[in-house]
């Protein structure tokens, strides 16, 4: 269904950048623009800006921007249409109700329709609780765990009779389209074309998406029979991704936010007994392992989990494997074990919510701790088991991102299992060098033949704009990595000038420019604002250049030395290594001044700057050329020759500049 355009307008312009984007995340004011911690990414320190002045917001380090539509689309997954409908109901704006044309009806989104056949099968599900025999049956099931009332309505649970398909006629005498009550994974129709409920028998916890939205159930047999499953569950669908949603997320967000941390539990009853005890920041995996979507989701609102686990020998287990993977992410992790026999649900019930607190506060290991604690009976008389768990415990801290925090636990470790520190090192630099490797491996598997001419024909445009005497022969590789694939690229010798950028900042983004109160990664970051460079990698790196600058950090070169991307690691190596800095041929080839840039670094950061500009500036005019060249109507090419025009000149001026600055 259409929304008519002058709606469309109408809405965008209500929509204020700030307040959508504030619904998500917590934003801090800094300057003319409010940061935050990006809630697409996983990162610790802000690279997420959101100007008001200019209604956008752009993340520095993952690369998303737009305006307010596109947050809403991207934070909630859904369509354009979808993300206007849901800032309408924001700002009270009534979209009027318009007829479907034949084929609109007919492409009527199926999504939609799951969504409201779920939503209605919610609704059944909850009047059955309220029926006699749903009162007699699923609601003193409820009663007896001691759920209360506001307790069962907060979380929509629900009930479902033993008949067969008591479900499924309601829904197809409402009209539902028995196509989309299998799809989504209510009804099933079986070999001779009977249909009945999926869900027969059970209480029923439905899961909501991060906007509230019914997208599956889970469903609990109310006896203990042990030949049919406790728990069945809906199957994966359009709307359900089992592993990129947690139950209780959209009950559980706000609380994280404010807490500023995330319980992460086994189980439906574990997150509904803490949310009653007035415990609100807690999700649950469900019985699935945990995946690193299901913590990319908790780390839009925290970036600190505890994970609550039941302590028989699975439920440790679960959490072991767990650590590591919210590690990965960069999240802070705690573990919590309760006692044999218990879980949270359990727990909380005997002992109540403040009894509770206390006994997660006193209990919560780090995952170091929790570790060595783990196998400590085991390596007390064993040498050799002892240098596995060491092995095991470095492991799992080169997969902490962040230096120092890596740093921290490296010395604890060192502490607690009676090791010198240095070993450690050797062991972890010993597993970058492996991961670097097999990624090595990996990506050359992918590698793509090169493409029939070298170089490709779109370069030849302007090679006769380069310096003389300088070609694009592919003396010179290097990989690039764009998207999943990764391509071999002759050099362009935009990537050089990039290259002379980055190196500036690696090796003196920190010093003061002399008689200005800027450094050179100030002077750098803000002349760059508007340029994207070309190159993947360059881009990466002054990504991670410009989250740090924003937070008042600069960053150096050991900073990069050190990080997880081997692609990283390995260019601030070349770079950091002299004998490339005075390469000659690189020096004569493209004419930039390499050695002694500190003694004069105003000049060489002003020349580094210009000469990229100059070369997107040449750029520009190459794209310019060819459209003039490309359009027939003669309007377009006057416009456009106003435009080059205006380029020359100011390539004019950058060239005026470097010939004074250049001797
Ligand atoms: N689970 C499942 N299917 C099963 C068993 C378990 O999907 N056959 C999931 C459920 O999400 C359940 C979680 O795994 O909540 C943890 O399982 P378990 O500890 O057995 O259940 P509890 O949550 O403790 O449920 P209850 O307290 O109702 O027994
Ligand atoms: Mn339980």
């Amino acid at each position: 269904m259409r929304i008519p355009n002058e709606l469309v307008q109408q809405i965008q312009q209500a929509a204020d950048v700030l307040d959508v984007v504030g619904d998500y995340v917590s934003l801090k004011k800094r300057g003319s623009n409010w940061i935050a911690c990006c809630p697409f990414h996983n990162e610790k320190t802000p690279s997420f800006a959101v100007s008001p002045a200019k209604g956008i917001y752009k993340c520095f380090g993952c690369g998303k921007s737009g305006d307010p539509v596109k947050f809403v689309m991207d934070i909630e997954g859904v369509s354009f249409a979808e993300a206007l409908r849901h800032l309408a109901r924001k700002y009270n704006i009534e979209i009027p109700e318009v007829e479907y044309t034949p084929e609109e009806t007919q492409r009527q989104n199926e999504i939609d329709s799951l969504y409201i056949a779920l939503n209605f099968a919610k609704d059944f599900f909850k009047q059955q609780l309220q029926t006699p025999d749903g009162q007699a049956i699923g609601l003193s099931y409820f009663k007896e765990r001691d759920l209360r009332d506001g307790t069962i309505d907060a979380f929509d649970l629900g009930y479902s009779s033993s008949a067969w398909d008591a479900f499924t006629k309601e829904a197809l005498s409402k009209h539902y389209n028995l196509d989309i009550l299998q799809k989504a994974g209510l009804t099933i129709v079986n070999d001779k074309g009977r249909q009945y409920d999926r869900f027969r028998d059970r209480v029923i916890f439905p899961i909501h998406n991060l906007s509230g939205r019914v997208i599956a159930f889970g469903a609990r047999i109310m006896t203990n029979d042990k030949n049919q499953p406790k728990y069945l569950n809906s199957p994966e669908t359009e709307v359900y991704h089992k592993s990129r949603i947690l139950y209780g997320i959209y009950q559980a967000k706000n609380a994280i936010r404010q807490v500023d941390n995330c319980y992460l539990a086994e189980g439906y009853m574990d997150v509904i007994s803490l949310h009653q005890a007035g415990i609100q920041n807690v999700v649950a995996s469900s019985g699935t392992s945990l995946t690193k979507e299901q913590i990319q989701l908790i780390s839009r609102f925290t970036k600190n989990v505890t994970m609550l686990y039941d302590g028989d020998a699975a439920g440790i287990k679960a959490s072991i494997r767990g650590t590591d993977l919210v590690l990965e992410e960069g999240l802070n992790v705690k573990i919590v074990i309760f006692p044999d026999n218990d879980d949270p649900d359990s727990y909380v019930r005997k002992v109540g919510s403040v009894a509770f607190q206390e006994f997660v506060k006193n209990n919560s290991q780090d995952f170091i701790t929790f570790k060595v604690k783990l196998y400590s009976k085991e390596i007390q008389n064993d040498p050799y088991r002892k240098s596995e768990v060491i092995k095991e415990m470095v492991a799992s801290n080169v997969k902490i991102p962040d230096p120092i925090q890596r740093s921290v636990f490296r010395r604890q470790i060192a502490h607690l299992l009676d090791v010198d520190e240095q070993t450690l090192i050797t062991e972890e630099n010993f597993l970058i060098k492996k991961e670097r490797v097999d990624y090595q491996k990996r990506t050359e598997k992918q590698q793509t033949p090169p493409p029939d001419s070298y170089p490709p024909e779109s370069y030849h445009s302007f090679e006769d704009q380069l310096p003389e005497g300088v070609s694009f022969a592919p003396e010179e590789t290097y990989a690039v990595e764009t998207g999943s694939k990764v391509t071999d690229h002759s050099r362009s010798s935009m990537s050089y000038r990039e290259e002379g950028v980055i190196r500036l900042i690696l090796h003196y983004g920190d010093q003061v420019l002399e008689g200005t109160e800027d450094t050179v990664c100030d002077f750098v970051m803000r002349e760059l604002e508007d340029i994207a460079f070309q190159t993947p990698l360059y881009q990466q790196v002054l990504d991670i250049f410009r989250s740090e600058w924003m937070n008042g950090r600069i960053l150096k070169s050991e900073d990069f030395l050190r990080h997880p991307d081997p692609q990283i690691q390995d260019m601030t190596i070349t770079m950091l290594t002299e004998k490339y800095t005075i390469s000659d041929n690189w020096f004569n080839k493209f004419d930039i001044r390499v050695a002694h840039e500190s003694d004069n670094l105003l000049e060489e950061t002003y020349n580094q700057v210009l000469r990229l500009k100059q070369e997107v500036v040449r750029d520009k005019i190459a794209e310019n050329f060819k459209a003039i060249q490309a359009t027939k109507d003669i309007n377009q090419q006057l416009q456009l020759l106003r435009v080059q025009k205006q380029y020359k000149e100011i390539e004019r001026q950058i060239a005026n500049i470097l010939g004074n600055v250049i001797r």
